[in-house]
């Protein structure tokens, strides 16, 4: 089959790979028909680079139709539609009874200390062969995939598989007050949905993005914005009261725009070898913390910060001290995908389509274009927020 490989820092290739086939009872071969790609890829594409192997298989964003299931499958069967969360969870540990997929005891990556093994995302997380390729290996079958019994687009149920749940998360953890207001840094995919679900919500949101076209799509959906700047904290207070909003929402996480030391360190990293590049990354500050930094200034005295935005450094000074000063919760982690699947179904079937889900996707290609359309996406060129993939 066809598949979307690491080759290095900034380089893809398509290249044929074997078929996946069933190695547990537990596992489904899923022929994909969509599949998007992430902010979370653009970490892999540059800095998680020490963390890659060449020819890894990478995509976490998948949907398509049951090919085959093993013997211990059964909930879905061949033909059936279905979207398949980032997260790989078995569904029955303890991890996963309170609701904690991300941290499923029984795929955790324990060699790398992780959390849940993830879908194409690096050693860290397991090195599990993803999603932007022709057929996807699902382990846990009978658990993880949503099915979709409907002929809608796969657009309509596609982002169930990381960045509704993700930004439905982020809300959730955001503990804002009723009618009270909601911060979004970075208006990605992540951001835009995170500033709808506030908007449906009731709260009154504020979305920053450097980027114009990123501040346009969240404007037509009821969301204040402001560029980015490096008194954006002050200017926001401005408009809250002086008091700042009640919390913010980070989704840029650790290639922030605005972090001059931190961008050399991440690019220093990614010229070492992998052995003595982990070891940066694990005893250096090379997380770019502008966002994060921001949400600490930005967010109201006992407000919450609630991190989506994924950081990587194992060793990053933090404004601990305002951070106790201002007696702020701060709240972040993987998305559990499974989760939040019962709230969202309804959002995304209601034909109104409340979260502007068919509004997201600006670029769509066959998984040969996946180079030029990463590329595109990483640099933000023609407009693009958001890519699918039609393998
Ligand atoms: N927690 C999870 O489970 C989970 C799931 C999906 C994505 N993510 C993470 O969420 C983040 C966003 O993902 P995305 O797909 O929306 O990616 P994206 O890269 O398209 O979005 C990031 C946005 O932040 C903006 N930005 C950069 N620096 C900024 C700054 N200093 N202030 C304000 N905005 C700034 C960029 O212009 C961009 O629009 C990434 O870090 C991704 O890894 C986490
Ligand atoms: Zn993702
Ligand atoms: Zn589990």
């Amino acid at each position: 089959m066809k598949a979307v490989t690491w080759q290095g820092r900034r380089s893809l290739s398509v290249q044929e790979v074997p078929d996946p086939s069933i190695q547990e009872p537990t596992d489904a071969i899923v022929r994909i028909t969509s599949t998007a790609i992430c902010g979370s890829d653009l970490h892999l594409y540059e800095v998680l680079g020490p963390y890659m192997h060449k020819g890894d298989v990478i995509g976490h964003e998948p949907m398509g139709i049951v090919e085959e299931v093993g013997s211990g499958v059964h909930r879905l069967k061949k033909g059936d539609r279905v979207v398949v969360p980032f997260n790989i969870s078995c569904g029955h540990c303890y991890m996963c009874n309170q609701g904690l997929q991300s941290q499923c005891e029984t795929t955790q990556v324990t060699a790398k200390g992780s959390g849940a093994a993830l879908f194409g995302y690096s050693e860290l997380y397991g090195s599990v062969p993803g999603g932007q390729a022709q057929y996807l290996r699902v382990p846990f079958a009978d658990y993880g995939p949503v099915k979709v019994d409907s002929d809608a687009p796969d657009e309509r149920y596609l982002f169930l598989s990381d960045i509704l749940p993700t930004a439905w998360q982020a809300v959730e953890y955001a503990n804002v007050p009723d009618g009270g207001t909601l911060a979004v840094l970075g208006l990605g995919p992540v951001g835009q949905f995170a500033s709808r679900i506030g908007v449906q919500k009731g709260f009154r949101v504020i979305g920053i993005d450097p980027v114009p076209e990123r501040r346009a799509m969240a404007e037509a959906h009821g969301v204040e914005t402001m560029d980015y700047s490096s008194d954006v904290g002050g200017q926001v207070r401005e408009q809250t009261l002086g008091r700042g909003p009640d919390a913010v929402v980070d989704a840029v996480g650790m290639e922030a725009h605005g972090s001059p030391v931190a961008s050399f360190l991440h690019k220093a990293v990614s010229l070492l070898p992998d052995k003595p590049a982990q070891v940066a990354m694990e005893t250096m500050s090379v997380d770019r913390l502008a966002a994060l930094h921001t949400s600490v200034d930005m967010v109201r005295r006992g407000g919450t910060v609630s991190l989506s935005g994924v950081y990587g450094g194992q060793a990053d000074p933090m404004p601990l001290m305002t951070m106790f000063d201002k007696q702020i919760q701060l709240r972040m982690g993987q998305c559990n995908v499974r989760r939040w699947i019962d709230d969202l179904l309804p959002l995304v079937e209601d034909d109104a389509d409340p979260l502007g889900v068919m509004h997201l996707v600006t670029h769509t290609g066959g998984l040969d274009e996946a180079p030029a359309l990463y590329e595109k996406f990483q640099k933000k060129q023609d407009g693009c927020i958001k890519v699918v993939l039609k393998p």
